[in-house]
């Protein structure tokens, strides 16, 4: 058989070479020379006989998409990400991207989502190509959540457990290989209905030469089983692992090639995490689900603003609570706020969650409209839960939840704040107000200062803090 031929093609000219090389040696741009397939086994590209398409009606597409249902992937949380509202899920032929740093859960997630297709009524296997370890540590996995899922329900459900034990070994395949034409000869022979690669960056294919994870392979093979899944019409996920730097590894061109790339985020040694589609073809972008990792894998947190509002027994100092939206959902989370004297010509302002730049437009707007002296201060805020937001909705909470550390005198406690501040030292509304309003109710925030209050001073007299503060003495 003879070998398929490859040439070097540069990503930033398009000139192509035959031998690898750091620098293109048209454009002179570094390391942009990607290898690509040209002719596969004899066959030259584009010289294969053409079959002609079938071209499709508007009344055909249609009745296509009335047909196209989406499967639920059995998680609650990962199904409100991927869209469709009420019956959200996956769609027919959909390829996901599911990013996220090495053990934050990637593998234990798509495993619960095998185990819970499994059990359900659909026919057809699924498949999960473990390029990553070995069949061994996913029975392992799904041993340790289907133990836990027991223990949770505390019934025995003896009975119950051989029957998903034996739809796993009915519908589950394990496929041990990183050769990608293997797993996709195998999902054109048999009929599946959800596939798993993990990881895509272990996937290679002969026809290059290239190492497992290099740019060239990794985009050849992503798109491989693209094509095999919209053929099959099958719902496909790809792990994907995240650099350093915190990008999805690879090139661009992936997240190009998928229908949706979904990201696992949070911090390894807090239980909370939280998934968010950076790009959705069959839905929105900005829904997030959230989880909680247990010794049982995940639970779905469906309400969510409870777990990241901080526990205190007494009213606190420096703390306030905001109602921002995530998506479609309202979340209540705790603003934290410290003000310490500085020894530093330009004090520190340092924001966790929030725009570091935002924070310095408040505390000038606090210096200049309450006179508070915060030029003489550190300052550094902090949103729990390890919650990120640009929503401007935070800023009132941060800016009274910063009066409130520096006059060391805690906010009435049932109080939440929503408002953008302006430069002026105004409230503003901000949008979806009735929803954050009733999210704040519905966990007993009997009060909440917002535009109502107009400017930043009276919402400061509204919460009881004073609005004149001294600058701090030397050495305090
Ligand atoms: P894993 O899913 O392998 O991460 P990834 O595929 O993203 O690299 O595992 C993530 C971590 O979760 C691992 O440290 C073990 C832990 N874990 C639990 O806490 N509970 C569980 O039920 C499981 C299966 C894993
Ligand atoms: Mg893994």
């Amino acid at each position: 058989m003879s070998k398929s031929k490859t040439v070097y093609v540069c990503q930033n000219c398009g000139n192509s070479q035959p031998k690898w090389a750091g620098q293109c040696g048209e454009c002179g741009e570094w390391n942009t020379l990607v290898e690509e397939v040209l002719e596969v086994a004899g066959t030259k590209l584009g010289q294969r006989s053409a079959v002609v398409p079938k071209g499709l009606k508007l009344s055909e597409v249609a009745k296509s998409q009335n047909q196209t249902q989406r499967v639920s992937t059995t998680v609650s949380e990962l199904d409100r990400v991927l869209g469709g509202g009420e019956s959200g899920g996956m769609v027919a032929g959909a390829v996901m991207l599911l990013g996220g740093a090495p053990g934050i859960g990637k593998s234990t997630l798509l495993t619960q989502v095998v185990m819970g297709v499994a059990a359900g009524e659909g026919e057809g296997q699924i498949v999960y190509v473990c390029g990553e370890e070995n069949p061994d540590q996913i029975y392992l996995r799904i041993k340790r959540i289907k133990s836990n899922a027991q223990q949770i329900s505390g019934k025995d459900k003896g009975n119950q457990n051989t029957s998903i034990d034996q739809r796993l070994d009915e519908k589950l395949i394990f496929l041990s290989t990183t050769n990608v034409d293997e797993v996709v000869a195998y999902l054109q022979r048999v009929p599946t209905v959800l596939v798993i690669i993990d990881s895509i960056q272990t996937m290679t294919t002969t026809d290059l030469t290239g190492v497992a994870g290099s740019v060239g392979q990794v985009r050849e093979c992503t798109d491989r089983l693209v094509r095999a899944a919209k053929q099959t019409r099958t719902p496909l996920f790809l792990v994907g692992h995240i650099t350093k730097e915190g990008k999805l590894a690879g090139p661009m061109v992936l997240e190009h090639a998928v229908d949706a790339v979904l990201e696992l985020t949070g911090d390894r040694s807090e239980e909370v995490r939280l998934l968010r589609a950076v790009k959705n073809r069959f839905g929105a972008t900005d829904e997030v689900g959230v989880f909680r990792m247990g010794e049982g894998g995940f639970e779905s947190v469906t309400n969510p603003s409870e777990i990241f509002l901080g526990e205190h027994e007494q009213p606190t100092s420096g703390a306030a609570v905001a109602a921002i939206m995530e998506g479609t959902r309202p979340l209540l989370v705790e603003v934290q706020a410290l003000a310490v004297r500085s020894y530093l010509p330009t004090p520190r302002r340092i924001g966790r969650g929030l725009d570091s730049n935002r924070l310095h437009i408040l505390t000038a707007v606090l210096e200049k409209h309450l006179g508070l002296p915060l030029s003489s201060y550190d300052v550094f805020v902090s949103l729990t839960g390890g919650f990120v937001t640009k929503e401007p909705a935070v800023d009132l909470a941060v800016c009274l939840a910063l009066i409130s550390s520096i006059t060391n005198q805690p906010l009435p406690s049932h109080t939440a704040c929503v408002g953008e501040v302006g430069l002026l030292g105004e409230i503003r509304p901000v949008a979806l107000f009735s929803r954050r309003l009733k999210e704040a109710q519905r966990l007993g925030y009997s009060r909440v200062i917002s535009h109502n209050e107009r400017t930043l001073r009276s919402a400061v007299q509204a919460v009881g803090l004073p609005t004149k503060i001294v600058k701090p003495k030397k050495g305090v």
